[in-house]
């Protein structure tokens, strides 16, 4: 959430804050602002998006700047509120939430301060301002400062007569990029790779100081940082055209049609084995995953829902028991901790305050046996856990989630089947058929997105729909909730997601002509019964629209509209059911001219709770 690039360069650096900002607004788009020193401080802000701010800036030229885009927590959407926040001739940018703001915004309203925004972040400038005169440079000030905030935060200061810019970071993301005409910071190295691919994580606690010609960083412990001993160079491997959007319309189509690639990518690493290795998650692999008896799955959101599916794989393939949690909820629960489970994280970011936190309260609670599934290096959870697997599904820039989550089965099935083995459930023709078939899934969803033209036709059906049911049953009932998940987030028709089953339980008595009923129903095991529970919808003239396998004994008729998949996929059939549920969604989102990459109110990368 917010996005924060800062840059002190030979070159004028307004065009590089600029388009890092237009990198950075899947992280928040309420408002954009900038600071630049010219050689005082200019800024400007604009409420929306960072294109309004981009005219404002236009013809602007400056070596030293902060900029920003805001997903708003503290305050409106507004001028006022925008970022970036100043105290006599000091700018700050900031990142995240500091929860003793109130206290702090006392004492400094005590001191004389004047406050002109309801932010959090204002607090941060006026105490670095504040902080200056005991304090012999801008550095210390802003170690000094930050001493004293509570909460996630990734900052960037700028001052008149200084020649650096600070950056600090506790809890929310920041990098700095060395170019050769200069140094620059942000929140993500998609921001800058415009100008520099080689990148330092900071890591929590660092206080930094970007330069024209030198950076330098001290950690939480005071000491300062050797580069690269202590803080390495990384050179990105992320190509242009992995950010940008080519001949697509949209992130979130580039997104869905980029799953086959993302699945090939992201197993890679099996090649054409026949057995699996436990190392794939990590060196110290062999050792946690062994004689792990039961798995607690943390996530959010669509990665929750990546977890719910594993679920029925895990104990399915494996026979342990698998919970998976909400990590909101499961951070503040009292639970019974147990050391001998595995603790599986899942996010696509990697950033996510709440599962980081809950992998946090995990660890506490003594259950060191801990997993990031994630598809960013160097992420904070990625470095939380113990073990690791980093799907490859590169860069996801739409705010609704869609290859993170196909490149997330992938390597949940991967991690079933390895727990499978090792609890000696799986025979060597077993595993090599499993392996087979998910080294087949990219040809799989490949013929699945050729179903685009039908689905597109349905979408016009929903546009005038104020509500939406999905249905699914055992491991795609999970499938249910991430279509309605993702009908809501991007066209913002209320949509739930049910197990077919519990419908007579209450759901049912919503049914009628104005109701659409979305269904997963591939031909397993549960589609007699799965079909019963359509019969239930169909007579109460509800409109049903059924997505079957092209083997599925279930016909249209009046009411009822069916588009078949190509081929039954078994286990993994719900990483083939989800593709028509997201282009379903895509396409009902373009019929009402929706933000489909920036949906109202949302953000990527959740890094408040
Ligand atoms: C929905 C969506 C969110 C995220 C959730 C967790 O389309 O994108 O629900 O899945 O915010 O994010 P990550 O996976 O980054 O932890």
């Amino acid at each position: 959430m917010c996005g924060i690039v800062a840059a002190v360069a030979a070159r004028n650096i307004v065009p590089v804050l600029i388009e890092g900002l237009t990198r950075l607004e899947y992280r928040g788009y309420d408002s954009a602002g900038l600071a630049l020193l010219k050689p005082t401080l200019t800024r400007l802000r604009s409420v929306g998006r960072v294109a309004e701010l981009a005219l404002q800036a236009n013809g602007q030229t400056a070596h030293h700047g902060i900029a920003h885009t805001r997903w708003a927590t503290h305050g409106v959407p507004s001028e006022r509120n925008a970022h970036p926040h100043v105290s006599a001739g000091l700018a700050v940018v900031h990142n995240g939430i500091i929860e003793n703001y109130v206290e702090l915004r006392r004492e400094l309203l005590a001191a004389g301060y004047v406050f002109t925004s309801d932010t959090d972040t204002e607090v941060i400038a006026h105490l670095i301002q504040h902080t200056l005169q005991s304090a012999p440079d801008l550095f210390a000030a802003v170690r000094l400062a930050i001493a004293r905030l509570t909460g996630a935060y990734a900052i960037a200061v700028l001052r008149e007569g200084d020649d650096g810019i600070v950056v600090a970071r506790h809890g929310a993301p920041l990098l700095l990029g060395l170019g050769t005409d200069g140094n620059y910071a942000a929140s993500d190295a998609a921001a800058l790779l415009q100008v520099t691919r080689r990148m330092i994580y900071l890591e929590d606690g660092d206080v930094a100081e970007i330069r024209g010609d030198a950076v330098r960083i001290v950690g939480a412990g005071g000491t300062a940082a050797r580069v690269p001993a202590d803080r390495p160079v990384h050179e990105s491997t992320l190509s242009a055209d992995d950010v940008e959007l080519g001949d697509y319309r949209h992130y979130m189509q580039k997104e869905i049609f980029e799953q086959p690639q993302a699945l090939a990518a992201t197993l890679e690493m099996i090649g054409g084995a026949q057995t699996l290795s436990p190392n794939l998650f990590g060196v110290a692999a062999p050792e946690m995953l062994s004689g792990v008896r039961s798995v607690l799955i943390l996530a959010c959101g669509t990665s929750y829902h990546s977890g719910l599916v594993a679920r029925y794989w895990i104990e399915q393939l494996a026979g342990i028991p698998c919970s998976v949690e909400i990590a909101s909820e499961y951070r503040y629960r009292v639970s019974v901790p147990n050391p001998e489970q595995l603790v599986v994280a899942i996010s696509q970011s990697g950033e996510t305050a709440d599962t980081l936190a809950s992998v946090k309260h995990a660890r506490a609670l003594g259950m060191g046996r801990t997993l990031a599934i994630c598809n960013v290096p160097e992420s904070a959870i990625v470095r939380e856990c113990a073990l690791r697997f980093l799907t490859r599904a590169g860069p996801e820039i739409g705010v609704a989630s869609t290859k993170a989550f196909t490149t997330q089965l992938a390597a949940l099935f991967l991690l079933a089947v390895t727990l499978a083995k090792q609890a000696g459930r799986l025979s060597a023709e077993q595993e090599a058929e499993h392996l087979a078939a998910l080294r087949h899934l990219p040809v799989a969803v490949q013929k699945v997105l050729a179903l685009e033209p039908e689905i597109k036709a349905w979408a016009a059906r929903f546009a005038d729909k104020q509500h939406a049911l999905f249905l699914g049953r055992g491991h795609h009932y999970p499938i249910a909730l991430e279509g309605a998940l993702k009908l809501k987030e991007i066209s913002y028709i209320h949509a739930e997601g049910y197990p077919a089953g519990e419908l007579k339980h209450g759901p049912l008595a919503l049914v009628d002509k104005d109701m659409p009923v979305i269904s997963i129903a591939p031909n397993d095991a549960l589609l007699e019964k799965l079909k019963s529970n359509l019969k239930e919808v169909a007579a109460r003239g509800g409109e049903l629209y059924v997505f079957a396998d092209a083997d599925s004994a279930v016909d249209a008729e009046d009411g009822v509209h069916v588009l078949r998949l190509p081929e039954h996929y078994g286990l993994l059939s719900p990483v083939l059911h989800v593709v028509p549920l997201q282009l379903l969604s895509y396409h009902v989102a373009l019929v009402k001219g929706t933000d489909v990459d920036k949906p109202r109110n949302l953000a990527k990368s959740v890094t408040v709770e």
